[in-house]
């Protein structure tokens, strides 16, 4: 839906068209936030930033194990279960996908405004790390990546997208979202060093499912946005092998890191459907 505003400028007052969706404030309409991945890096971080920033926001936070999850539990000790809910998902078993959808539907709410996919694996410590060449690939790394990294979440979103739709239909100002959190390394075009193979192929593939789920999202009513979102290099269990290689300063506290995605996802708008960002709202080439 589209409305007029009047703004002035340099040229005097002229009339804009700016759709609801982009005069509404996204971090302040949108109320519930699934975050999947959440047990611990930046999706246990998202979690804490949501609740933390707005009295009324609430919360689904998905892991493989949330009844052990220490720190998720000590969020919703904090924040009550009315704001907070919890459900198992393993993203290498689909009927966990469709089973959390069905229970938070049945237990917690109708619609969600905002999906975070968050899961990734990058290496396994004593099991797993990145090929730095092609006689490393083997099929259970390229296996578990995309499981993991791509057809996890594109079931994901699959299972939680009738949600996104009426969060559309309870309120024309939110922008129902899903934001796939992917990584640089998954950007074909920018890939001028090679290796990580199942890794960069893995995020490769959410990328392209990111940008298929827009398109057909843009041409359906109500509209739902799908982006892609690379965290920047954040201090996580992930990155640590790592770490040495990063420049000075381009380390990321998680805390740093998640405030600063947070502000893209606020500021996204109904054209930015089918984008790849960075942390810093910088476009990324697919
Ligand atoms: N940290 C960085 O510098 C960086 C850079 C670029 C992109 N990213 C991306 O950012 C996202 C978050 O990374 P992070 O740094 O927070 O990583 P992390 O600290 O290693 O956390 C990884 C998360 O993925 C979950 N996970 C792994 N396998 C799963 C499965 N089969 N089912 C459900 N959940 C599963 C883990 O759950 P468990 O606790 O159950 O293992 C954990 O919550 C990832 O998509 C990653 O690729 C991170």
């Amino acid at each position: 839906m589209v409305s007029g505003r009047r703004v002035r400028s340099s040229l005097g007052s002229i009339q804009v068209r700016c759709s609801n969706h982009h005069a509404a404030a996204q971090g302040e309409v949108r109320k519930v936030a699934l975050v999947q991945g959440a047990s611990r890096g930046l999706g246990l971080e998202f979690v804490s930033q949501l609740l933390g920033r707005q009295g009324d926001s609430r919360v689904i936070a998905t892991c493989r194990s949330p009844e052990t999850a220490q720190s998720l539990l000590e969020l919703q000790d904090k924040y009550g279960r009315d704001r907070l809910y919890t459900a198992p998902i393993d993203l290498t078993k689909p009927a966990t996908i469709e089973e959390a959808a069905k229970l938070v539907r049945e237990n917690f709410s109708a619609k969600v405004d905002l999906l975070l996919n968050v899961s990734g694996v990058l290496h396994i410590p004593g099991k797993m790390m990145p090929e730095t060449s092609l006689d490393r690939v083997n099929y259970d790394q390229l296996l578990l990546s995309f499981q993991t990294n791509a057809i996890g979440p594109a079931l994901v979103c699959r299972a939680f997208w009738p949600l996104l739709q009426e969060s559309a239909k309870a309120d024309g100002r939110v922008l129902p979202t899903m934001v796939n959190i992917s990584a640089r390394v998954g950007s074909i075009e920018d890939n001028g060093l090679g290796g990580w193979y199942s890794y960069r192929s893995s995020k490769s593939a959410l990328n392209q499912l990111t940008k298929t789920m827009s398109l057909e999202f843009a041409r359906k009513n109500p509209r739902v946005a799908a982006v892609a979102l690379h965290p920047g290099t954040n201090d996580t269990d992930l990155s640590k092998p790592f770490q040495r290689n990063v420049p000075e300063g381009k380390l990321f506290t998680k805390e740093f890191g998640v405030r600063r995605m947070l502000e893209v996802i606020d500021s996204l708008r109904e054209q930015d459907n089918g984008s790849f960002f960075a942390w810093d709202g910088q476009k990324i080439p697919w």
